[in-house]
């Protein structure tokens, strides 16, 4: 591919809260990852790995969000080592379904946040579940499509700000549509 829409330079200075997406396999996931942040107020998706590249590749046509040009007030970085970009007062939070984890449901959501998404067809290596800080799994009977977890991630973090008196977003202010 001659010509990326994301940044990897390994030069980014990570900014919370943000999103990680670790090697994931769908380029129209990351496309709704990228849509997702720039709704929920977020600068940075990172991600790991290039199968995307290679799923980009295969597609003669994509639909507009899948080409990934809109949401420009949102950078979007490839980045093996993404870990070592952030400061050291980032909190790594392992979006993961395991024994362990927290429920989402009673999480409060650490204001320097970076959460970290399995891919599509796996789950966040061990490896990297070492930089991981918090662990919390949504309480689902299924496992969610890898989109719609962080859908459900961004609207609880926006819902408990909200509940805590701290949201600046009301209806209809996006897109300066104003009240309808
Ligand atoms: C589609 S899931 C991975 C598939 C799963 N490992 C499997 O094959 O059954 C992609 C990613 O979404 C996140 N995810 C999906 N559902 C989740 C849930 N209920 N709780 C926490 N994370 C979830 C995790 O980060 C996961 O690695």
């Amino acid at each position: 591919m001659r010509d990326v829409p994301w940044d990897r330079t390994g030069k980014c200075k990570g900014e919370t809260p943000a999103i990680a997406l670790i090697d994931p396999k769908y380029a129209a996931n990351v496309a709704k990852v990228l849509r997702l942040a720039s709704c929920f107020g977020m600068e940075q998706v990172w991600f790991t790995g290039r199968r995307i590249e290679a799923d980009l590749r295969d597609q003669s046509r994509l639909p507009r969000e899948e080409r990934m040009k809109g949401y420009k007030d949102v950078k979007l970085i490839q980045d093996d080592r993404l870990f070592d970009r952030f400061d050291d007062g980032v909190v790594p939070v392992a979006v993961e379904v395991r024994d362990s984890s927290e429920s989402l449901a009673d999480f409060w959501h650490p204001e320097d946040a970076l959460y970290v998404f399995g891919p599509e067809d796996g789950s966040i290596p061990k490896v990297l579940l070492r930089h991981c800080h918090r662990f919390i799994v949504i309480p689902t009977r299924h496992c969610l499509n890898l989109a719609t977890a962080v859908s459900v991630v961004c609207w609880d973090r926006q819902l408990k700000e909200h509940l805590a008196g701290k949201t600046a977003t009301t209806p209809g202010e996006w897109e300066n549509r104003g009240y309808e």
